[in-house]
């Protein structure tokens, strides 16, 4: 399988330069910028993306990549400050704009090399930049330009070396996606990646990594735990052990499902630890949000330690971290690193008696869910709507109680079973109520009664990390409404969330 490498410099486009590639057909795997030259030669990728970067070339600390890969002979595209270091280390001069350059612009083709074949001379980009090239390395020819930057696209030829001012990847560049398609063909990249392929890619790199070692993968239900046991069950089969550990705060009916497709359907080398009494001893009177969340991932990893102590030779610990995760919760891979600490990786303390397996690390969560559909597993976890590590812990605010888990388990039920009849329950992001610990008055026949407040979430979003309510029909509204104060007991008012994130966040804890 072919590789494209994309060296990060911190990008908020990255991650859409790896989808773009991918989405041509070519596998393209992201890494630091300041990744040593043997390192690349091991990926032996067969062409090279240099990214953006919020950082100026020009700056003391700029973040450089080792300038032999210039002479690796492989062709390089260089994209924004990727075309500004090119310049910068082959020889040519970059100054300061003398005002940033944002948004919309026509590109006009000054020469047309094999980059823009099938380009009109005059095309709409994006640009997003301050620093300009303003004289191109010796042996490169200005191949565009903008009104604000007479060198918007050099290359040379010989070398198969260009960059670009503007950003292909993104949607606004009308020929984007064409630019980039035609740097994968001056790679001579085969156009043949696909989910499948990805699995065919993956399954020998994990028995080489593993050899004849034990791994255990903790299962949660949700989608990324379950495709990364299926690939490593492909790979190795009963030497992987599962372990699903039962915290007693997640949805009704969930464990018994994940019991019956991962133990009985594929028989996985299956453990169930249902830990449910000690989740909650341990979060009796426990208040504070961050000290649930630190009590839960705590109790895990020590269930999933003693747990593992007990199979014996242990080696791996298998993780669904995604691409967006390892961007979001470390900042050794890169300056693009530092967004906000995520929940799934932050639970694992600095040192584990095990090896790290993420073979998702590099994937999208959109990717995974085709991943999952290839691997057979069922529409359920397929399509199945993000779950918080701290389950439904995080969705009763203040005390967690076993009354408090039922009502909020039943009214959960009753909004995922109208979100589905409504056919809404894949369309929208989430779709989740959340138990107020606060009694309002109300009246159910002759009777007064007085009962705890339900919100309803329901949101829309892209990637979990901004979100607007759903503007949704008030028919199914008063449906869920209906039902929850009509067949929950312990509720007897229902409201609705219309907070977007930010400044709310999804969840309420
Ligand atoms: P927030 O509440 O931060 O949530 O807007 C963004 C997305 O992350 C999920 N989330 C979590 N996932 N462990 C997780 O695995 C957690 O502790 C956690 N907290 C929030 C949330 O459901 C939403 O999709």
């Amino acid at each position: 399988m072919d590789k494209l490498l994309i060296l990060d410099f911190g990008s908020q486009y990255t991650q859409l330069i790896a989808r773009r590639v991918r989405e041509c057909g070519v596998y393209s795997a992201i890494m630091s910028f300041n990744i040593d030259l043997d390192a690349i030669k091991k990926i032996c990728p067969k062409g090279i993306i240099l990214s953006g970067s919020p950082a100026s070339v020009l700056e003391k600390e700029a973040p450089l990549c080792d300038a032999k890969i210039f002479s690796l002979d492989i062709p390089i595209l260089g994209i924004c400050y990727g075309l500004q270091l090119i310049a910068l280390l082959l020889g040519g001069k970059v100054e300061r704009g003398i005002r940033q350059e944002y948004g919309p612009a026509v590109l006009s083709l000054v020469k047309k090399l094999q980059l823009f074949k099938g380009i009109k001379k005059e095309t709409k980009v994006w640009m997003s930049h301050g620093d300009k090239v303003v004289l191109p390395p010796p042996e490169f020819d200005i191949l565009a330009k903008s009104p604000f930057s007479p060198v918007a696209a050099i290359g040379n030829e010989e070398k198969n070396i260009y960059g670009l001012q503007f950003h292909p990847e993104v949607v606004h560049t009308t020929d984007g996606k064409n630019i980039i398609k035609n740097f994968l063909k001056i790679c001579n990249c085969k156009f043949d990646w696909s989910m499948g392929s990805f699995i065919k890619y993956i399954i020998p790199k994990l028995q080489n990594e593993i050899g004849q070692k034990r791994v255990i993968c903790a299962l949660s239900g949700g989608v990324d735990s379950a495709v990364t046991a299926m690939l490593l069950h492909r790979a190795i089969g009963q030497r992987l052990y599962t372990i699903f550990v039962d915290n007693g705060l997640l949805r009704a009916g969930e464990p018994e499902a994940v019991i019956d497709l991962f133990k009985k359907q594929f028989q996985f080398n299956f453990h169930h630890i249902d830990a449910s009494g000690l989740f909650l001893s341990r979060l009796s009177e426990i208040i504070d949000p961050e000290e649930k969340r630190k009590v839960i991932g705590n109790l895990f990893i020590e269930i999933l330690e003693k747990e593992a102590k007990k199979i014996k030779d242990v080696d791996f610990l298998a993780q669904g971290t995604l691409y967006p995760d390892v961007i979001e919760s470390v900042s050794f891979r890169g300056p693009s690193a530092t967004i906000k600490s995520h929940h799934n990786v932050g639970g694992l303390p600095e040192k584990l008696p095990f090896k790290l397996i993420e073979p998702l690390r590099e994937l999208f969560k959109d990717e995974v869910r085709i991943l999952a559909k290839e691997l057979g597993l069922p529409e359920f976890i397929v399509k199945r709507q993000p779950f918080p590590g701290p389950g439904l812990a995080i969705r009763i605010i203040g005390e967690v109680t076993p009354e408090r888990l039922r009502i909020v388990r039943a009214a959960e039920r009753i909004v995922t079973t109208e979100m589905k009849k409504a056919k809404l329950l894949n369309k929208v992001w989430q779709s989740f109520p959340i138990l107020i610990p606060i009694k309002t008055v109300g009246v159910m026949g002759d009777r007064r009664t007085y009962e705890y407040v339900m919100a309803l979430r329901i949101v829309e979003s892209v990637d979990g990390m901004t979100a607007d309510f759903s503007r949704l029909s008030y028919e199914v509204l008063a449906r869920i409404s209906n039902r929850i104060t009509g067949e929950v007991r312990g509720v007897n008012r229902v409201v609705y969330d219309i907070s977007s994130k930010p400044p709310s966040t999804i969840e309420w804890e």
